[in-house]
């Protein structure tokens, strides 16, 4: 039977561009997708399905909207119009781009509702609910702030406190406030519909469905099991629905309520389906409910609750046949440089700037693909690593067997290869593609594939690279091409090493599928499939083939460029780890009498506008990788700790400063860096003339200031 599959990553909130945890995603699933399309079944092609799609519904986008004062559906269509730039630009080819904001979805919602209603599962009861009376409306968690019930650290989110990291209700907050008119809300009686999880159906179904074997991954087994409790007792009722004003799906006979986001997030990846088949004319239902169509997830850690509980018990009682072949394949997330990336301040590499800078898409296709298991495990980024693993795998191992011997088919052989090869190359080639059991690696380099082992695959892969780059070494073409009574053994070298850099090729093009296309032209293959990874098809396919001309198929990476992604652009402001910087007008000037000339004048409007304040350095530590940096954290009374960055490493030890007053520029745009984002610039004196005295001098206040007071 030949599989059908229907893949998917999960839909973007329509509030943003893409950052590089989104292309993480989209790189692993395109990745695998892309190996599904290779495979067939008794020679009849896979069919795979990759749909994306916008999650356009709630509150936030609905505020956005409001803020830039045009309509929920014309704010998601301006950021639906940015997404093709990220996905043509890293490769990612979905069939089909749509969004949870369409009739397909609308009516697919509707109607899993209706039937999960019909089954009895669910319920209303009337909760209180955080209303703002100036405003006029329910608030949602993210739209109340106030105290955190365990620390008392002010101005948090209804949800969760960003000091401490609690998580609890909106109405435990101390002082609430409403973010949009900060009137102290109001609780407010409100009839709710809840999907009954509670109900021992759903307990029963998802202990079954979490235990099927090859389902989940063994973590998230174990994770959502402790989340149903012995006999599900762990399982709440969850709350489907949200008051008007909502930008959202109106639930079917309960005017004034629309579906929470979260309802219709998931059934917009089957309303995006829909929509591709209906272009494609493929029948919707018939595909649902055919035994060898398989869905496949692919999604983050954070998301995992309404993936692996809710959703799949929708989907079950509202009848979904394809639930029985639903997997979920879950990953860590992205971090750089071993930092976490924090949305809210933007941290972290942007997958424009990347393009912009002229960077290979496939550089980081290859990076992110080499350190990706099957595992739930986070990924980190670090600039040298990849410069290192790129330049030494894909250019030094890989892009060298075709540059070193392409030249001599074209120029002594007019682009035609060997008709035969002798015993000893053919031996070679079966050395490269087998492992020291003599087993063909196709096959082991298929599964890892197929179980997203992708750091294993490539792995592998590189070690038929290691050989073929061994023969070529042994071989010495260069050395061959001056004399001229070895013109033959020259032709069955270049040859035998062409047809491995061709296997290479075809192994690794669900991960460079830029450089597949390219090599396709360069040596006139039509296409690429996996039953080409075999060691009989490699030189059969390819002995007395004329090949066309090569062009070098991918530079080197520069260590610059790096640099490049983590600086703030030009136009950025001064750089907060330079202490001296604030003075940047004075810097450019010429010294004067042994100190520097005078900023120009300025108006005292113009000092206010630069909030000085006092903090208390609580830690102070030296920053890897960094020979100028300390990483202070500093307490400037907020209730939170903010991270700077302060270029003072070479006058002062840690150690020295912990426990010390500073003054900080804390209202100074966070700024991204390398190493961080830094929150504001400690102030420090220099000289302009660093010859004669390379000293920082950090500020300290006289005792009886203390952190947060403003200098004026
Ligand atoms: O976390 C998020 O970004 C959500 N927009 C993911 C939704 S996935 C699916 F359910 F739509
Ligand atoms: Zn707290």
């Amino acid at each position: 039977m030949t599989r059908k599959l229907f893949v998917t990553t999960a839909l973007p909130y329509a509030n943003a561009a893409f950052h590089i945890g989104h292309m993480m995603e989209y790189i692993q699933a395109d990745i695998w997708v892309r190996y599904q399309r290779m495979q067939s079944e008794g020679g009849v092609p896979r069919e795979v399905h990759f749909v994306g799609a916008d999650d356009t519904h709630g509150t936030p986008i609905m505020i956005a909207a409001e803020k830039e004062g045009i309509t929920p559906q014309e704010f998601v269509a301006k950021i639906a119009a940015g997404r093709a730039q990220y996905l043509d630009g890293f490769h990612i080819a979905f069939d089909n781009w749509y969004s949870t904001d369409s009739p397909e979805n609308v009516e697919l919602s509707q109607g899993i509702y209706r039937r999960l209603r019909d089954v009895g599962l669910i319920q209303t009861k009337t909760v209180d609910r955080f209303f703002d009376p100036v405003k006029g409306m329910f608030l949602a968690d993210r739209n109340i702030k106030g105290e955190c019930p365990k620390c008392g650290a002010k101005d948090q989110y209804g949800d969760n406190c960003e000091v401490c990291g609690a998580a609890y209700q909106p109405t435990d907050l101390v002082n609430p406030y409403s973010v949009f008119t900060n009137a102290t809300p109001i609780l407010k009686p409100s009839e709710q519909y809840f999907f009954k999880l509670s109900d021992p159906r759903c307990f029963e179904f998802l202990r079954d469905w979490l235990n099927t074997p090859g389902r989940l991954q063994p973590e998230m087994v174990n994770k959502v099991s402790e989340w149903l409790g012995e006999a599900g007792e762990k399982l709440a009722d969850w709350d489907i629905s949200r008051d008007a004003p909502y930008f959202g799906i109106p639930i079917p006979d309960a005017p004034g309520k629309f579906f929470y986001v979260w309802l219709d997030a998931p059934v917009g990846y089957l309303a995006s389906l829909k929509n591709y088949f209906s272009k494609k004319n493929i029948d919707f239902d018939a595909f649902l409910n055919d035994p060898a169509a398989e869905q496949i997830h692919f999604i983050g850690k954070d998301i995992v609750s309404f993936h692996l509980l809710f959703w799949p018990a929708m989907l079950k009682f509202a009848g979904h046949p394809v639930i029985e072949k639903l997997k979920v394949n879950v990953h860590g997330h992205l971090t750089v440089n071993n930092e976490k990336m924090s949305k809210s301040r933007g941290t972290g590499i942007s997958p424009l700037r990347y393009l912009n800078l002229g960077m290979n898409p496939e550089w980081l296709r290859y990076y992110i693909a080499f350190k990706l298991n099957s595992k739930v495990e986070d990924l980190d980024f670090t600039g040298e690593d990849f410069v290192a693993r790129v330049n030494s795998d894909l250019i030094g191992k890989y892009v060298n067997i075709a540059s070193r011997c392409a030249g001599f088919i074209a120029k002594k052989f007019d682009g035609k290869l060997a008709p035969q090869l002798s015993a000893t190359a053919l031996d070679w080639i079966r050395k490269a593609l087998t492992d020291a059991d003599g087993a063909e690696r196709q096959a082991s380099i298929a599964q890892s594939f197929e179980n997203r082992e992708f750091g294993k695959a490539l792995r592998e892969i590189m070690e038929i690279a290691d050989v073929t780059n061994q023969y070529v070494d042994e071989n010495k073409p260069w050395l061959l091409a001056k004399d001229a009574d070895k013109t033959a053994a020259l032709h069955e070298v270049c040859t035998t090493a062409l047809i491995l850099f061709r296997q290479l090729t075809i192994l690794m093009s669900p991960v460079l599928p830029g450089v597949a296309a390219n090599v396709r032209t360069f040596l006139n293959d039509e296409r690429f499939t996996w039953a080409d990874t075999a060691v009989e098809a490699a030189s059969s396919a390819m002995l007395g083939r004329t090949i066309g001309a090569y062009s070098h198929l991918m530079t080197r990476v520069d260590a610059k460029m790096i640099e490049e992604l983590f600086d703030a652009p030009k136009a950025a402001p001064a750089p907060a780890a330079a202490p001296a910087a604030v003075a940047a007008p004075v810097a450019a000037a010429a010294p004067v009498d042994g100190i520097e000339a005078l900023a120009p004048e300025i108006k005292i409007d113009d000092f206010v506008k630069i909030d000085l304040r006092i903090a208390r350095i609580v830690n102070c530590e030296h920053v890897d990788g960094s020979d100028k940096l300390l990483r202070l954290t500093l307490d400037v009374g907020e209730g939170r700790h903010r991270n700077v960055f302060s270029g003072i490493k070479s006058m002062y030890q840690p150690e020295d400063l912990v426990g010390k007053l500073t003054v900080l520029v804390a209202n100074l745009a966070p700024r991204k860096m390398k190493f961080g984002v830094s929150e504001g610039m400690v102030l420090a004196a220099s000289s302009a003339d660093e010859k004669a005295n390379p000293g920082i001098y950090i500020l300290n206040p006289w005792p009886g200031a203390e952190p947060g007071m403003r200098i004026r």
